[in-house]
C-alpha cells in the first residue's frame, strides 16, 4: 500500500433551501426583535427546508454540484462521508441514502457524529484513506436540516440555527492539499449543547414529546466562551504544526456559529478581518455544513487562490473541535 500521498479538495458545492426565514418574522413568532438578533449573533437570516427535502436531499445537491466542479462521475467516487447531526432516519446513514440518489455504486458509506465539526472531521478522515492509497475519490458533505429539531418556540436557540449543505470532492494532488489537521473532543463538556430525547437514553414516548426532549438544547453563555478559546488554540496548534504563522493566512474560514465569537477568535489570534470569510449573517449556524457552505462560497467568489494557505476551523456539540491547514493546489 502507498504512502503519504498528497490530497486536496478538487471540488466544491453548496445547496441552500429556498425558503428564507428572517430575523422580522421571527419577531412573529418569539419574543425577540432584530436588533438583538443582530447585535447579539450577526445574523439576519437563515433558509428553512421544504417538508419534502431531507438532510440526504440537501446533501445530493451539493454532492452533484461538487461532482460537476470536479469533473468526476459520481460512479468514480470510492468513499462517502456525510457529516450531519440530523441524519434522515437513525439509521441507515444518510451517507448511503445519498449514495443512491447518486448512483455512486463502488462507494463505501458513512456518517459522522461530530456537529458543527463534523464537515472537518469528514475530511481528515478522507484525507487518511486518500493518502494510504486505499481510495482514489471521496465525497465529504456537511449536510443539516436543523429546522427540524429546532423548538420553534425558544428564542434562545431558534434565532441561531439554518437549514443547508455543502460537499467537497477530495483526491490526490500534485502539490499542496491538506498539510495538517488535529482534532480534539471533550465528553465532559456533552450537556452543554444537545438533543435529549430520541436516543436509547431516551427513546421517543409521549413523555419525551411533551417535554420537548426532541429539540436543541443550549447553555449558550458557557458555550459561547468556550468557542472562542478552542477554536483559537486549535487554528493556531495547526498552523505551528506546519510551521505556518496567522501571517501566513490568505484565507480563514471559521465555523459560522455567531459573528460576535468570529470577531473575538479574530481578535485573539490577530487576524485581520479581510482574511476572514463571513457569510452566517444569510445563513445562521448551519452546524456541519456552515464550515463546508463556507468553503465553497470563498471559493466560488475568488477568495481562494492557486497556493493560497486556506485554515478551516470548527467547533460544535460534544464537545469537539477540529482545524486544518490546505494549500490551494496549482
Ligand atoms: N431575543 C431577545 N432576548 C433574548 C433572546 C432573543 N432571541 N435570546 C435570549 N435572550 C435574552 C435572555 O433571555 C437573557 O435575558 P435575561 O437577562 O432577562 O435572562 C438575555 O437575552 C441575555 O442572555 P444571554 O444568554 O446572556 O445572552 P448572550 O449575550 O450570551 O447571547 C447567545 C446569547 C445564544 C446569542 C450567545 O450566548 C451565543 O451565541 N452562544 C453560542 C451559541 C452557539 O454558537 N452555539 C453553537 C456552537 S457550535
Amino acid at each position: 500500500m502507498k504512502k503519504n500521498i498528497k490530497v486536496g479538495i478538487v471540488g466544491l458545492g453548496a445547496y441552500i433551501p429556498k425558503k428564507i426565514l428572517t430575523n422580522k418574522d421571527l419577531e412573529k413568532m418569539v419574543d425577540t426583535n432584530d436588533e438583538w438578533i443582530t447585535t447579539r449573533t450577526g445574523i439576519k437570516e437563515r433558509h428553512i427546508a421544504a417538508s419534502d427535502e431531507f438532510t440526504s436531499t440537501l446533501a445530493f445537491y451539493a454532492a452533484k454540484e461538487a461532482l460537476k466542479n470536479a469533473k468526476i462521475k459520481a460512479e468514480d467516487i470510492e468513499l462517502i462521508i456525510v457529516a450531519t447531526v440530523t441524519p434522515d432516519m437513525q439509521f441507515p446513514a444518510t451517507a448511503c441514502l445519498v449514495q443512491e440518489l447518486l448512483g455512486a455504486k463502488k462507494a463505501a458509506c458513512f456518517d459522522v457524529s461530530a456537529a458543527c465539526a463534523g464537515f472537518v472531521y469528514g475530511i481528515v478522515m478522507a484525507q487518511q484513506f486518500i493518502s494510504t492509497g486505499c481510495y482514489k475519490n471521496a465525497l465529504v458533505i456537511g449536510a443539516e436540516k436543523l429546522s427540524a429539531v429546532t423548538d420553534w418556540k425558544d428564542r434562545n436557540t431558534c434565532v441561531l440555527f439554518g437549514d443547508g449543505a455543502g460537499a467537497a470532492v477530495l483526491s490526490s494532488v500534485d502539490n499542496g492539499g491538506i498539510l495538517t489537521s488535529y482534532l480534539g473532543s471533550d465528553g465532559a463538556l456533552s450537556e452543554l449543547i444537545m438533543v435529549p430525547g430520541g436516543g436509547s437514553k431516551k427513546p421517543a414516548s409521549k413523555e419525551t414529546v411533551d417535554e420537548g426532549l426532541h429539540s436543541i438544547k443550549m447553555r449558550g453563555n458557557e458555550v459561547f466562551k468556550l468557542a472562542v478559546k478552542i477554536m483559537s488554540d486549535a487554528a493556531c496548534k495547526v498552523l505551528k504544526q506546519c510551521e505556518l504563522s496567522v501571517d501566513d493566512i490568505d484565507c480563514f474560514i471559521p465555523h459560522q456559529a455567531n459573528k460576535r465569537i468570529l470577531d473575538a477568535v479574530a481578535r485573539k489570534m490577530k487576524v485581520p478581518e479581510e482574511k476572514i470569510f463571513f457569510n452566517v449573517a444569510k445563513y445562521g449556524n448551519m452546524s456541519s455544513a456552515a464550515t463546508a457552505v463556507a468553503l465553497c462560497e470563498a471559493y466560488q467568489s475568488g477568495r481562494i487562490k492557486p497556493g493560497h494557505i486556506v485554515v478551516l476551523d470548527a467547533f460544535g456539540a460534544g464537545l469537539v473541535w477540529g482545524a486544518c491547514v490546505i494549500q490551494w493546489q496549482k
